[in-house]
């Protein structure tokens, strides 16, 4: 079939992003400053490739000492359960006993967040939060806390700032709507 997308209104303009980039940062440091001396070091476990726009802005709002990590992990196609779910590339290091943040693009139905954090938990993090750049908590599925979040979207598929629709727009320094007719399609 052919595909007729093409894109629609911008939702964040890039300096809207940036602004709320530097809050959310603002917000991480709070937190994990308020954890107390000695301050510890906090693993950023980005998962690819959607988040790493976010990740490189937010990571230079931390003035908390971080080391970054990345995960890429498989959709879970149309199912609509995590069964299918495998990691394609596994962090570098142990981390177990570190403060882990996940730095995620979107959580949608939360399928995928909710197996990254089920495998994480279970290599003995001191602990597990999460970081969001977009919350479409109305198309959720599976109930997962997200700790820190840029902005909520509603249910319009959303690309640009390192979302994609089929590997496309992920260069786009604003959020914009895709319109038009489109393949089930995650990643
Ligand atoms: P989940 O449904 O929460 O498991 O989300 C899975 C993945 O689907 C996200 O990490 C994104 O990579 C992708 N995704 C979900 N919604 C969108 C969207 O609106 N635009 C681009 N990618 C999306």
């Amino acid at each position: 079939m052919m595909e007729r997308v093409t894109l629609g209104p911008v939702l964040f303009t890039a300096e809207a992003i940036s602004a709320r980039v530097k809050e959310v940062g603002a917000e991480i440091n709070r937190f994990y400053l308020a954890r107390g001396e000695p301050q510890r070091e906090v693993v950023l476990v980005n998962v690819l490739k959607g988040g790493f726009i976010f990740l490189a802005d937010l990571v230079r709002c931390l003035e908390i000492p971080v080391v970054v990590d990345f995960l890429a992990i498989s959709g879970y196609g149309d199912r609509g359960t995590s069964a299918g779910v495998r990691i394609l590339k596994d962090l570098s290091e142990g981390i177990r006993g570190k403060e882990v943040l996940v730095v995620e693009d979107i959580v949608d139905t939360g399928l995928t967040l909710s197996y990254i954090l089920r495998n994480l938990e279970a290599r003995g993090p001191e602990s597990l939060r999460v970081c969001t750049f977009l919350d479409r908590a109305v198309k959720r599925i599976v109930p997962v806390e997200v700790h820190h979040r840029c902005f909520e979207v509603g249910e319009e598929f959303v690309v640009g700032y390192g979302l994609d629709y089929r590997q496309k727009w992920r260069n786009l320094p604003h959020v914009r709507v895709l319109r038009g007719e489109r393949a089930q399609v995650a990643g």
